[in-house]
């Protein structure tokens, strides 16, 4: 278990840092990261690269036995790069090149802004190879999908799509173009989704699909570049990135491909449960926070300060998803630019607060629960699906307003937490044979390829919940052919006869065969049932009795279909039934706020219990545990403080 913090020693008085090492030491702090922001530091004037500095601030850490994480500077680059090759800004969809001032002016595709990438990342990379203190690296800072509109994107977009497709024919083919005349004669025709078209938001769907799959490879391979050369010159060092949760401009799957584990940057609003699942999902392994929130937020204006203890439990509650090292963004407030409102460990008078003492109480319970700790993961009975494609596709055709994927994946996942059902969020790709239960939010693109896996999972003996607008497209973002939901008709038993957008402002209700009932929103699909046995029924509208939900019986396994998208309740209800039926692991009926996540070990499984609520709360266990920091056996219902936090140990 590893606490660190994200430090910038070249926004303070050299003096200070022998103050700021002991007092990180004090609390338990053993890592840093460095210097992801300083390349007018590193390399003030082209080629003049200054490292006196940064290897002064790691012999002062290193004294102190603190580590060092250094990152990639290229997301600022310096005015003297700027002035000297205006041509790497980015440029916008109204074709507007953006400007220097801020950070993130840069365009990943650009070659010129390439070399120099390069450059400073080998510059750095040879030296620190050797350095004690360096423990691996992290690229650049949150990256996201290029998208830049600028010539060269053009022209890569091109090259991109030559390649994808191999000819125009089959280009107008998959894209559909005889539609309003779009059909390409030279590749040179192709357009970025620019706004200048007329009708800017009109633009073909398979273009604005393949143009966010284009600009998050662009990301991945200018990743890439970075990666190659710290692997050549620095082979002992882990690199890593820190990702942004459920951030979705780029496909974190391919940007993970490189790394060796990944980071996160974590600044709670609500639960970050789900961000934490979807973050372990990406490589299906632990990871890293690479910057967690100990204050407030801040640029111009202020945020709430978190209470007492919920620094704490933020922190916990990471680990009991399966992060490995905690590192707090950042150590002391700044004195200058726009981050000055953000708060630190320590406030811009760097006394150490109620703050610092509560993150060196931390400090003290990983280095004691580190041996209980290591080599422990979440692992998982149910699995939800993800898919930057389907995120993407439903962005582009939201169908209506406020229908996404995330709104699904919310209610599922949500739902299964208050059950204390732990999930793992993979992708559509991931193997599935280890779930017994499979959740699919809308698989709005279908391909047969993914309808064939999902059927086998089913008729082998798993487990699946499908979502409404399952199987409407195809990978090119065109519309299948066969009635709904196209090939996953057989495995649900059921044809969707029709359906009826009613939106945000419309509601129905459905009934259950139990007598519950439950309001729904946004759509509603009318199905006929072929197989499959209903499991809810409209009440309202020109379609009551017809079917909403369906389950059915599929070879050795189980189907449902979600065909309305009902208030948060349903799924609990609905997804209790089935878990009890699976007779999976659950500590059913936790109170809201308080979470149960799970690291299972080779001897036995420990349970991180979170309170993230500013009330006592009562939790009421299924077995006896021992309680790691009381160090005493627990039974039935456990008291949890404030923003408390439990470990508990059960061999079941
Ligand atoms: C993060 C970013 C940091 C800092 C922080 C607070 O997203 O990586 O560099 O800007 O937000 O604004
Ligand atoms: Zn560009």
């Amino acid at each position: 278990m590893i606490l660190g913090v994200d430090y910038y020693p070249e926004h303070w008085d050299e003096a200070r840092w022998p103050v700021d090492a002991q007092l990180m030491q004090e609390a338990g702090i053993s890592v840093v990261r460095l210097a992801e922001f300083a390349w007018s530091k590193l390399e003030p004037r082209e080629g003049d690269y200054q490292f006196a500095w940064l290897d002064r601030a790691l012999g002062v850490l290193g004294e102190r036995a603190i580590q060092a994480v250094l990152g990639t500077p290229t997301a600022a680059p310096p005015a003297w790069l700027i002035e000297k090759h205006p041509q790497v800004l980015p440029v916008d969809e109204w074709r507007r090149p953006l400007g220097f001032g801020a950070r993130l002016h840069r365009c990943l595709a650009n070659p010129t802004f390439r070399h120099y990438s390069r450059a400073i990342t080998a510059a750095m990379a040879q030296h620190y190879a050797a350095h004690p203190s360096v423990l691996g690296w992290q690229t650049d800072n949150e990256l996201t999908g290029n998208r830049c509109y600028c010539d060269v994107c053009a022209a890569r977009f091109r090259e991109w799509l030559e390649r994808k497709y191999g000819s125009l024919d089959a280009l107008n083919r998959a894209w559909g173009t005889p539609f309003w005349s779009q059909e390409y004669t030279a590749w040179t025709q192709v357009p970025l989704p620019w706004q200048t078209t007329c009708g800017p938001m009109a633009h073909n769907p398979s273009l604005l699909l393949d143009y966010r799959r284009f600009a998050s490879d662009i990301t991945v391979e200018f990743q890439h570049e970075q990666v190659e050369i710290l692997r050549e010159h620095c082979p002992e060092h882990f690199v890593t990135h820190n990702f942004m949760g459920l951030h979705d401009a780029i496909n974190y799957y391919d940007l993970a491909r490189d790394l060796d584990f990944v980071s996160w940057d974590n600044y709670p609003g609500g639960s970050a449960a789900l961000p934490h699942d979807v973050m372990r999902g990406i490589q299906g392994e632990n990871f890293w926070v690479m910057e967690e929130k100990c204050g407030h937020a801040g640029w111009n204006t202020m945020g709430p300060i978190p209470r007492p203890g919920q620094v704490r439990a933020w922190a916990w509650q990471a680990v009991g998803h399966g992060a490995d090292a905690v590192v707090f963004f950042r150590w002391r407030s700044c004195r200058s630019g726009t981050e000055q409102f953000w708060q630190g460990i320590l406030n811009h008078d760097a006394v150490p607060g109620r703050r610092y003492r509560e993150i060196a109480q931390l400090g003290r319970e990983f280095r004691q629960f580190a041996p209980d700790l290591e080599g422990t993961s979440p692992e998982n009975d149910v699995a939800l699906l993800y898919s930057y494609d389907q995120i993407w596709a439903l962005q582009i055709q939201p169908q209506v307003p406020g229908f996404s994927l995330g709104l699904w994946l919310e209610r599922y996942h949500q739902a299964l937490h208050r059950l204390g059902v732990g999930a793992d969020v993979v992708s559509t790709e991931a193997d599935l044979s280890p779930y017994k239960l499979v959740i699919a939010p809308p698989l709005y693109l279908l391909d047969d390829a993914l309808a064939a896996r999902l059927d086998r999972y089913v008729a082998e003996g798993g487990h699946l919940v499908a979502s409404a607008r399952t199987g409407v497209k195809d990978g090119n973002n065109c519309a299948r052919e066969e009635t709904l939901p196209g090939p996953l008709a057989r495995t649900l038993g059921i044809a969707v006869e029709d359906y009826d957008a009613i939106g945000q402002g419309g509601t129905n209700v459905v009934a259950l065969a139990d007598g519950a009932r439950f309001k729904v929103s946004l759509w509603c699909d009318l199905l006929r049932l072929e197989g499959a046995k209903q499991v809810a029924r409209y009440m309202r509208d020109f379609y009551e009795g017809v079917p909403a939900i369906s389950v059915h019986n599929h070879g050795k396994g189980r189907a449902w279909y979600v065909g309305t998208v009902p208030e948060e309740r349903f799924f609990r209800h609905f997804l209790r039934g089935i878990v009890e039926g699976l007779r999976l692991r659950m500590v059913p009926d936790l109170p809201k706020g308080v979470e149960v996540a799970a690291r299972q070990g080779d001897r036995g499984r420990i349970l991180v219990v979170t309170n993230l609520t500013p009330h006592k709360q009562v939790v009421h266990l299924q077995d006896a545990c021992e309680d790691l920091f009381a160090r005493a056996i627990v039974t039935e219902a456990i008291e949890l403080h404030p923003f408390g936090v439990r470990l508990l140990r059960t061999t079941r």
